[in-house]
């Protein structure tokens, strides 16, 4: 089974405004709810792939329901702890007329130690070998920030392969149990090596660094530059697709999503990338916060496939 956990999920309340006035009372045009959270949207985008998935994290207070009603209408396994908290509603303001996107989240509700134990428990009976599972996302207030280290040592110990989509300190501490698979994007990776930028060489031989370490692929992703490919077979530059932008949201989370698609499958490192690159292309020229469907995936593979060249060592 592809298992993705999501700790804070959220729901994304998009607003369209023509204009917003700071201190004033703004009408919005237009409203709508989706469900969200990196662990969410990575199983989104594997059910438009055609994939199974069971998603878990925690999930509480008056929004439940209907995040749940979703999860079920979507197709995905909704194995979510319940929990006293309120799940966050996250607000994004997109202002057509100043052309501009503002996002206001919330920290997210408080886990109990129970809570946490609950989780737990469930997470060591339910993952098994084989199995894959998908650590994203950042962590509600309370957690300890070596929570994922600590999923990702359960999970390897049980050999089912570990995949983070994380940043900073959780990222660190996921790193020092050798995931199987991470997707930071350049800002990301540049952070966890203490760096302002990285050039592209930098980005190679981090990469390639990681990976004799042992994490066996590392996918960093460059927003319109694309995205390299680096596991113990080859390294492998995609270079960025050029399509209609319409939101940037969630394009990482949809490669995601590619990447465990095809590693379930199988893919050789070839297809993989041409796959997360048109995944990712796909997520772009999908409005808002809803998932690209595997028809819009599949307009860009062949374009995916003619833009991705191997570096030599
Ligand atoms: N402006 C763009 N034009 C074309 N492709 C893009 C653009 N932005 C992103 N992509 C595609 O989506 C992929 C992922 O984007 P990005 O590197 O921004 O991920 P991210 O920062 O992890 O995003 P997220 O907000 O989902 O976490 C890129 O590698 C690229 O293939
Ligand atoms: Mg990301």
């Amino acid at each position: 089974m592809i298992i993705t956990v999501t700790l804070n999920p959220a729901m994304d309340k998009t607003m369209v405004i023509d204009g917003i006035e700071l201190g004033e009372v703004n009408r919005a045009d237009s409203v709508r709810n989706d469900i969200g959270g990196k662990g969410i949207n990575v199983s989104k985008v594997l059910r438009s792939l055609g994939t199974d998935t069971l998603a878990t994290g925690f999930l509480g207070g008056n929004i439940e329901d209907q995040f749940r009603k979703e999860l079920k209408n979507m197709g995905i396994l909704d194995q979510f702890i319940s929990i006293q908290g309120n799940t966050r509603t996250n607000i994004k303001l997109v202002d057509r007329k100043n052309e501009t996107n503002t996002d206001i989240n919330d920290p997210g509700p408080v886990i109990s130690s129970e809570e946490l134990e609950t989780f737990i428990s469930f997470y060591d009976e339910t993952v098994e070998k084989g199995d894959i599972v998908v650590l994203a996302g950042g962590l509600p207030p309370n957690i300890p920030q070596n929570l994922y280290g600590r999923l990702t040592r359960m999970a390897k110990e049980k050999e089912a392969l570990v995949v983070i989509d994380a940043e900073g300190e959780s990222l660190h501490h996921a790193l020092l149990e050798l995931p199987y698979m991470i997707k930071p994007n350049e800002k990301e990776l540049a952070d966890y090596l203490g760096k302002e930028a990285l050039t592209e060489e930098e980005i190679i031989h981090s990469a390639q660094y990681l990976v004799e370490k042992g994490i066996r692929k590392v996918l960093v992703s460059r927003g319109e530059k694309g995205s390299i490919f680096i596991t113990e077979l080859s390294t492998l530059k995609g270079k960025g697709l050029e399509v209609q932008v319409k939101s940037t949201v969630g394009a990482g989370d949809s490669m995601v999503a590619a990447l465990v698609f095809a590693e379930n499958e199988k893919l050789s490192d070839f297809e993989t990338l041409a796959l997360a690159q048109a995944t990712g292309a796909a997520a772009v020229a999908t409005e808002g916060t809803k998932a690209c469907t595997r028809e819009e995936v599949e307009k860009h593979l062949a374009a995916a496939r003619e833009k991705i060249e191997e570096v030599k060592k």
